[in-house]
């Protein structure tokens, strides 16, 4: 039965039996973590043999003849180029393969625009123009709104709907505000709800008219094979969709073996208009003399095609998908019916999104807590950290074992219930 449909005296015995159920949890003194979107061991244990892979000279020689071993190719190496511009569905020249981090390829286009400006001509730079705001779908990227946050760019919240941002929104603010200078976007299996951008989110984020010419959409495609059962989800590829609308310039994106091979040790591409590309590299090569080109190279030879990338994802599903199932299924088990929470089944990613009762989520993180079951913050998938409803929590069910993450569930639900009595009670 629905909690909001039990009278007071019912509410109140519900909470004696969570209360008594919570104590006793507590008791068994819990040290669970569902709060890292990381590798599992088993995971990382699939890659291992690629660390081994560069034995001698004639291993770290690039087809472009260059000795990987030295300095060179601030733009990555003709083969890691071809690869990343085959899974983005576009071509080299619109490719640069940078360093360990994808997010470090988004600081650096914010902190190069911030500094000298957009790729065009005489563009003014960001922190010469007064305060500048960015649109930040939500529940989002937690590490993405602390960039703006830490460059001081005013973030603007934006519902995130079934198919992507609220487009309504983003294409009212975006004509109306010159000083809105940026998007954050994931579109495929998006951090934390596993939305999918349908087709006409992706049209309509590509025909935009901004008001500021210097306006960007960053095209964070952190997760764009990371599909955990047979069948991926297709997208239309937004840099061809841009250029119908005379938008050539208006998209970066960026993408990493993170997921895929070593977070934090992988490799992270940018992806764009050939004009941006070229001003980017330009700017870079200032920058860098080059990034790890041996790690691109024990990248290729492990995987040698987008098709062996591909393989290499399903063997990654078969590990993470049982784990998304487990979670679904004590959710279901302990919450469907209650009409006190609703969550996403994303079928790629690696989270879940939990809506628990409005006004309840800092509360039940806080209980989570106090069982000693780590989960991330509540309000961290907004901008500010600040969640309006303050009901959404991320879960991350890739790290811990089967055994841990049902219990870590299961905690979960007995907070969410708990939190939910308590405020209905109080209500
Ligand atoms: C949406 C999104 N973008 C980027 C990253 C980080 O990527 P990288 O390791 O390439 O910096 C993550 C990691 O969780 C992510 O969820």
């Amino acid at each position: 039965m629905e909690y909001t449909q039990l009278t007071a005296a019912e509410l109140e015995s519900t909470k004696a039996a969570l209360d008594k159920e919570f104590e006793e949890l507590k008791a068994k003194n819990l040290k669970l973590n569902m709060a890292r979107g990381v590798l599992s061991n088993d995971q990382l244990d699939l890659t291992m043999e690629m660390l081994g892979n560069l034995r001698d000279k004639s291993d770290c020689i690039s087809e472009a003849g260059t000795d990987c071993r030295n300095y060179g190719l601030v733009d990555g190496i003709p083969e890691a180029k071809r690869i990343f511009a085959e899974l983005l569905c576009t071509t080299p020249d619109n490719i640069i393969v940078g360093g360990n981090s994808s997010l470090n390829l988004m600081y650096d286009t914010i902190a190069r625009n911030m500094i000298f400006g957009v790729e065009e001509e005489g563009s003014t730079p960001w922190a010469q123009q007064g305060k500048i705001k960015f649109l930040c779908p939500s529940p989002g990227y937690d590490r993405h709104f602390a960039i703006c946050e830490r460059m001081g760019i005013e973030m603007i919240t934006v519902d995130m709907l079934d198919d992507g941002p609220d487009m309504d929104t983003v294409e009212k603010l975006v004509s109306e505000d010159p000083s809105i200078k940026g998007i954050w976007c994931v579109p495929k299996y998006s951090n934390p709800t596993g939305v999918v951008y349908s087709k006409e989110t992706i049209v309509r984020m590509s025909a935009l008219k901004p008001a500021a010419k210097d306006f960007r959409v960053f095209w964070d495609d952190a997760y764009i094979i990371h599909s955990l059962y047979d069948k991926a989800a297709y997208q239309i590829e937004i840099l061809d969709e841009v250029k119908k609308y005379g938008n050539d310039n208006m998209v970066y994106i960026f993408t990493s073996t993170s997921k895929i091979s070593f977070p934090g040790s992988g490799i992270a591409v940018i992806a764009s208009s050939k004009h941006n590309i070229d001003k980017i590299k330009s700017h870079m090569s200032v920058q860098t003399i080059g990034h790890d080109k041996l790690n691109q190279m024990r990248h290729i030879k492990y995987f040698g095609s987008l098709e062996g990338i591909i393989k290499h994802m399903e063997r990654h599903a078969a590990i993470i998908a049982p784990k998304f199932q487990l979670v679904d299924e004590v959710l279901t088990r302990e919450l469907e019916g209650l009409g006190i929470a609703k969550w996403t089944k994303p079928t790629g990613g690696y989270f879940i999104s939990l809506d628990v009762y409005p006004g309840t989520a800092k509360k039940v993180y806080e209980m989570m807590c106090e069982l000693g079951v780590n989960l991330t913050p509540a309000g961290a998938t907004f901008p500010y950290r600040k969640d309006p409803r303050d009901q959404n929590l991320r879960i991350a069910p890739t790290f811990p074992p089967l055994d841990e993450l049902r219990q870590a569930s299961e905690a979960l639900c007995l907070c969410t219930k708990r939190a939910a009595v308590e405020k209905l009670l109080n209500a």
